[in-house]
């Protein structure tokens, strides 16, 4: 049996969190497909096609069973479109739990074929998130331990390039 596996979010942009989910991930499923949610609601630092661009460069190491694709819509339509019986998703803190627990929940009445699957962020990325990596970046901090080293550039030349950043 082929275990194939989705892993959604916003990846606006991967963090070392995010990699090191996608990491773990790909040793437990026979494919892994990271699902870059397009969500023209929300502005996003870097594009559709950027942050597919960076997530490639970043797994690059993980192996051929381990792609990269967009989505819109629902994340189980997605999965099922991609033939994966499993939603991978991290955890850091308790905080995560209340909405991570109903999205699992939402995304089980959707689609009782497909279930989730968390695994804990590693404990040395457990703070970090995209939105703080973006923060730290546009105040000048150091990025450097909280996001793979293509995020990190990306992250420099974006705000170099943009003063609205
Ligand atoms: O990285 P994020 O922003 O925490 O990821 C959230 C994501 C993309 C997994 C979630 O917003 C999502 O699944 N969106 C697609 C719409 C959907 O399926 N909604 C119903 C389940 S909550």
């Amino acid at each position: 049996m082929t275990r194939v596996a989705v892993f959604p979010g916003s990846f606006d942009p991967m963090t070392n969190a995010h990699l090191d989910v996608a990491q773990r991930a790909s040793g437990l499923f026979d494919r892994l497909v990271i699902g870059v949610l397009n969500n023209p609601r929300k502005a996003p630092l870097f594009t559709i096609d950027e942050r597919i661009a960076l997530i490639e460069r970043c797994v690059r190491d993980l192996g051929e069973h381990v792609s990269v694709d967009a989505f819109d819509g629902l994340t189980v339509d997605f999965a099922r479109h991609h033939g994966a019986g499993f939603i991978v998703r991290g955890l850091r803190a308790v905080s995560d739990f209340e909405a991570e627990l109903q999205m699992a929940l939402t995304n089980r009445k959707l689609a009782p074929g497909v279930d989730t699957t968390f695994l804990m962020t590693a404990l040395e990325y457990g703070y970090v998130s995209s939105s703080l990596a973006k923060e730290v970046a546009r105040f000048g901090g150091d990025v450097g331990p909280m996001v793979p080293p293509p995020v990190a550039e990306a992250l420099a030349a974006r705000i170099r390039s943009d003063p609205r950043v």
